[in-house]
């Protein structure tokens, strides 16, 4: 009886032990570690194109919002140890909710807006921290400008 415990027992153990072996040898089939806001099912290359078009909007590279595991000598992707990078999911958000909202927003077979309305770079120009404030009016000789009449009193807020 004691016996037939034991071995039940190892049946029961090894058993563990397989299906874990099974399951840590299954081929990985998730391409990334990190998705939140992106889909899941994104094929290397269009996340390649995102990566690109969000680089490209910011004028930034890709150390902008990963980081570099110096132990391994190489890009970690997955890691949200840069607090640009969250800042830019939140971006991608927005933006989305914009276009749902505001726009024609196409989706495509991932189920991705297309950017019919506003992108990255429709606010970015290429900067990484769009300046919110107007440029200053340049003042040339003429109306407005030296000598000229004084320029309009500003406009008071919305709701004042
Ligand atoms: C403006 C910020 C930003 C820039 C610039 C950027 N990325 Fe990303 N990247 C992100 C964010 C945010 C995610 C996570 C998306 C999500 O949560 O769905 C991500 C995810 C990734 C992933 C998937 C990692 C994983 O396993 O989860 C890879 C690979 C990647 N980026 C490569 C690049 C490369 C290569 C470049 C340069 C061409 C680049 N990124 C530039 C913000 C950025
Ligand atoms: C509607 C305009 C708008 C759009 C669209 C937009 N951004 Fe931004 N973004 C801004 C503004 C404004 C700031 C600066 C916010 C602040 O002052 O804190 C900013 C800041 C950021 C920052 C932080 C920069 C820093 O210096 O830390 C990141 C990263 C970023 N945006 C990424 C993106 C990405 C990626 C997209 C597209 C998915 C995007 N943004 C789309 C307006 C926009």
């Amino acid at each position: 009886m004691l016996i037939n415990r034991k071995i039940i027992a190892m049946l029961a153990l090894s058993s563990v032990v397989t299906i874990v072996a099974l399951t840590s040898m299954a081929p990985e089939k998730k391409e990334f570690k990190n998705l939140k806001v992106l889909p899941k099912n994104i094929t290397p290359k269009q996340l390649d194109n995102v990566m690109d078009n969000w680089a490209h909007s910011l004028g930034v590279r890709c150390t902008f919002c990963h980081v570099r595991d110096e132990a391994a000598k190489k890009m970690d992707f997955a890691s949200d140890a840069k607090p640009e990078k969250e800042m830019a999911r939140h971006m991608f958000k927005m933006m989305n909710k914009i276009n749902q909202k505001y726009f024609e927003a196409k989706k495509d077979s991932l189920g991705m807006i297309q950017t019919s309305g506003i992108n990255c770079y429709s606010c970015h120009r290429g900067e990484s921290h769009p300046e919110v404030k107007l440029p200053e009016v340049k003042r040339g000789p003429g109306p407005g400008g030296a000598g000229g009449p004084p320029p309009p009193p500003p406009v008071a807020p919305p709701g004042n």
